[in-house]
């Protein structure tokens, strides 16, 4: 039987909001439709600060505080309703087919359970030895220089990027579908990304697994993803093949020119000040006010 090519996620006008806090009167609109849909693929989301990007990542693995308001044509993980969802089938999914790795891993650790402890439990149908074995051997895979101490270390124990990577073989021992990643580097030196990022690269080859990278590095999405989504106030304001951004062909938003522009390795040989980056309201779409 042939089989109907549904990609791995589908998100169609999203919508997420905020209730309004004493800090800011209104609510903060965070996502303001947003459509777009994730296949065998790395595709990546950029925009500054505060563009909406963790907002649409925990809306679509439903992790925002309750208080949020979430609204969607269709928020769909491999064909099925991920609205719907109840949190008990929300956890079995992000256990299991939905990885995510959150900005800050060490939070993200349980700090009272030790790391092997932690992988393993993501582990099903093994014995003991065959669950210790293969912990070890994803510890190896995600390059830890001592898998055996890395499996019975405390979070605390551990620098960031090796509680980064701890966490990356945590979400792909399962597996997943989709990986969603959060700006999974941000805290990493440079080299430690690279070897990251290669590493994510390498086992999304290898087992066809979605990738969503979330980043406000212009450079490093170019360079790193197939697609690229470009977020500006809770929108999309340009969607384009990575190429097309890394060779400034194809990026036709003056936002996008606009933060290539602000991107100081893109062209190289570039001397003094980095241009300043110009917004217009109107591309927050007519009758709305910014958040
Ligand atoms: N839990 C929250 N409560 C209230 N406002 C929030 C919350 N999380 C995010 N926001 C607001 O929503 C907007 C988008 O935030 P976010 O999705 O975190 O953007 P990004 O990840 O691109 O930095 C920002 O204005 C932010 O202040
Ligand atoms: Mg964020």
């Amino acid at each position: 039987m042939k089989k109907k090519k549904t990609p791995l996620l589908a998100v169609e006008d999203l919508r997420v909001s905020y209730p309004a806090s004493h800090s800011r009167r209104g609510e903060v609109k965070a996502v303001r439709g947003v459509s777009f849909t994730v296949g065998h693929e790395k595709v990546g989301i950029v925009g500054e600060s505060g563009s909406g990007k963790s907002s649409i990542a925990r809306a679509v693995l439903g992790l925002l505080p309750p208080s949020a308001r979430v609204e969607a044509k269709r928020l769909a993980f491999k064909g099925r309703d991920l609205l719907g969802r109840n949190e008990k089938h929300m956890r079995y999914l992000r256990g299991k087919r939905l990885g995510f790795i959150p900005q800050d891993a060490r939070m993200a650790l349980n700090p009272v359970m030790t790391v092997g402890a932690q992988i393993a439990e993501t582990c099903s149908g093994l014995t003991r030895r065959e669950t210790r074995e293969r912990v070890l051997e994803m510890l190896d895979a995600v390059r830890m220089d001592d898998p055996e101490r890395v499996w019975s270390a405390y979070p605390h124990q551990l620098s960031g990027g090796m509680c980064q990577r701890a966490m990356i073989a945590m979400m792909l021992m399962p597996g997943p579908d989709l990986l969603i990643a959060d700006e999974p580097s941000s805290a990493l030196d440079a080299q430690l990304r690279g070897e990251i990022l290669r590493l994510m690269e390498g086992l999304a080859r290898e087992r066809g697994m979605g990738l969503l990278f979330i980043s406000h590095d212009m450079n490093l999405v170019g360079s790193f993803c197939d697609r690229v989504l470009v977020m500006y106030g809770g929108r999309i304001l340009e969607s384009l093949a990575a190429r097309d951004l890394v060779s400034q062909t194809g990026a036709s938003h003056p936002y996008t020119r606009g933060l290539l522009a602000c991107a100081p390795h893109l062209r190289e040989g570039r001397k003094g000040n980095l241009p300043v980056l110009e917004r217009d309201p109107a591309w927050l779409g007519e009758g709305e006010s910014s958040p």
